[in-house]
C-alpha cells in the first residue's frame, strides 16, 4: 500500500512531462494542471511576459516597462489569450490579430511582416500564439514555421493547443503537429480530448525553469524540504495556484483504466467520424462544407433547392444565414442531434465538434437526418 501510494503521487507529479514526451516533447518539459485552457493560457502569458520585463514589471507593475508589448496570434485564435493580455497589463490592442490562408492557418509570412512592422516603430514583439486545434474550424497553425520565426526574434512561442493537442496521439494526424515540441509552452485541456470531467486544464512548459523567476516568490512555509523529485516539484513556482485540486487523479485514473492506447484510438475514431460527415456533405447537394476539416470540428450549412449551384446574391447569403440559424435552433429543440453556431467567412455555419469516445459514423448520418427534418420543419415554419 505505502509503495502503491508512493507510485500514484510520483504519476500525478510527473504526468505533465510524462504526458508531454507522448505529445513529443523533450525529457525536460514539464508543467501544472490548471483548471482549464483559460488558465493555462493565462499562465503561459505571465511566463512569457516576465522573460521579456524582467522583476521590474513584477515589483512595479506595467508602468515600469517603458515600450508597448506586442503578442502575435492569428485572427482565429480563442478570445482566452486576448482575456490573458488584458489581465496581465499587456492589453487587449496589443494582441496583434495575423490573418489567416483558406485553411484558417496563420499566414506565417503576415506574421513577420507585423513583427518587422512594430519593431521599427518601437513596439517590442514578445510572444507569437499558435493554435493546434482553433476553436471555430479546428484548424492547425504551420508550428515548425512559427517556431522558426519565434527563434529568429526571440519570442515566447506559445501553442494554445487546448481543444486539438491530444490529436497528436493519432497516427493520422500526427504530422498536423511537427513543430509543436519546440515552443517555450503548450495549452491543453484534459477536459476536452481526453475525455475527462471540467475542471482539468493543463500547462507543458518545454524548460520549467525558465517560467519560475515569473511565480517563485520566498515565502518561509511554502519552502520545500524535500529532496525527492516527484516530491521537492513546488507547482506554485510555476503558475499562479498554491493550494490546488488533486486534478491529476482524474488524468491518471483514466489512462491507468484505458491506457493511452485506447485513448489515440478513440481520437483516431473521432477524426475519421469528422472526415465522414465532410464525404457526406460533399457528396450531397443538400449542404456545404464551409472549412475544411482538419481534426474532429466540421462547418457546413443547410442548401434548399432554390440555393443549389451557381452564384449567389447577397441577399440570398442572408436568407440561408437565416435559414441555418432557425434550423440550428429546431435542432436543438428536438434533442436527439446537437450542433452550435460559428461565423465562417461571415456567414452563418452549423458547427459539429466530435469529442466522445462513443460517438460512431452512425451517427453522423443520423446527425445529417436530422438537420435535414429540422430543415423541412423551418422552411415549412417559414412558408
Ligand atoms: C482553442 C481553445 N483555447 C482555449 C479554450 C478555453 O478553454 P477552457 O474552456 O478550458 O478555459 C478553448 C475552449 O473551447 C479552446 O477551444
Amino acid at each position: 500500500m505505502r509503495g502503491g501510494r508512493r507510485r500514484l503521487r510520483s504519476s500525478w507529479s510527473t504526468w505533465p512531462s510524462t504526458g508531454s514526451s507522448a505529445l513529443g516533447c523533450d525529457p525536460g518539459a514539464g508543467g501544472l494542471f490548471t483548471s482549464g485552457g483559460s488558465m493555462a493560457n493565462f499562465t503561459a502569458l505571465a511566463a512569457a511576459r516576465h522573460r521579456h520585463c524582467g522583476d521590474a514589471v513584477a515589483a512595479h507593475g506595467a508602468a515600469a516597462h517603458p515600450a508597448p508589448l506586442r503578442v502575435y496570434a492569428s485572427t482565429e485564435t480563442h478570445h482566452s489569450i486576448h482575456k490573458a493580455a488584458a489581465l496581465l497589463g499587456i492589453g487587449r490592442a496589443n494582441v496583434r490579430e495575423i490573418p489567416v490562408d483558406a485553411g484558417f492557418r496563420m499566414d506565417v509570412d503576415a506574421l513577420v511582416r507585423a513583427i518587422e512592422e512594430d519593431r521599427a516603430a518601437g513596439a517590442e514583439p514578445l510572444c507569437v500564439v499558435a493554435n493546434a486545434g482553433t476553436v471555430v474550424t479546428g484548424a492547425v497553425d504551420p508550428l515548425a514555421e512559427i517556431a522558426a520565426v519565434a527563434r529568429r526574434y526571440g519570442l515566447w512561442m506559445h501553442v494554445d493547443a487546448c481543444y486539438g493537442g491530444f490529436a497528436r496521439l493519432a497516427p493520422s494526424a500526427r504530422p498536423l503537429f511537427d513543430g509543436m515540441a519546440a515552443a517555450d509552452s503548450i495549452a491543453l485541456d484534459p477536459h476536452k480530448w481526453l475525455y475527462l470531467p471540467a475542471d482539468c486544464g493543463c500547462l507543458i512548459y518545454r524548460d520549467p525553469e525558465a517560467a519560475r523567476p515569473a511565480f517563485s516568490l520566498d515565502a518561509d512555509y511554502t519552502r520545500v524540504m524535500q529532496t525527492e523529485p516527484a516530491e521537492a516539484f513546488a507547482f506554485w513556482d510555476y503558475g499562479p495556484d498554491l493550494s490546488r485540486r488533486f486534478r491529476a487523479l482524474k488524468v491518471w485514473m483514466a489512462l491507468a483504466h484505458a491506457g493511452s492506447r485506447a485513448v489515440a484510438d478513440a481520437i483516431e475514431g473521432n477524426l475519421d467520424c469528422a472526415r465522414h460527415v465532410a464525404e457526406l456533405v460533399d457528396a450531397s447537394p443538400e449542404f456545404e462544407l464551409l472549412a475544411p476539416v482538419e481534426l474532429s470540428i466540421f462547418c457546413f450549412r443547410y442548401l434548399p433547392p432554390a440555393a443549389r449551384g451557381g452564384s449567389r446574391s447577397e441577399a440570398v447569403e442572408e436568407e440561408l444565414d437565416r435559414l441555418n440559424e432557425r434550423i440550428m435552433l429546431a435542432l436543438q429543440q428536438a434533442g436527439n442531434s446537437y450542433l452550435s453556431n460559428a461565423t465562417i467567412n461571415g456567414r452563418f455555419a452549423l458547427r459539429g465538434c466530435v469529442l466522445n469516445y462513443r460517438t460512431t459514423r452512425r451517427d453522423m448520418q443520423i446527425l445529417l437526418d436530422d438537420v435535414r427534418r429540422a430543415a423541412e420543419e423551418a422552411i415549412e415554419e417559414a412558408a
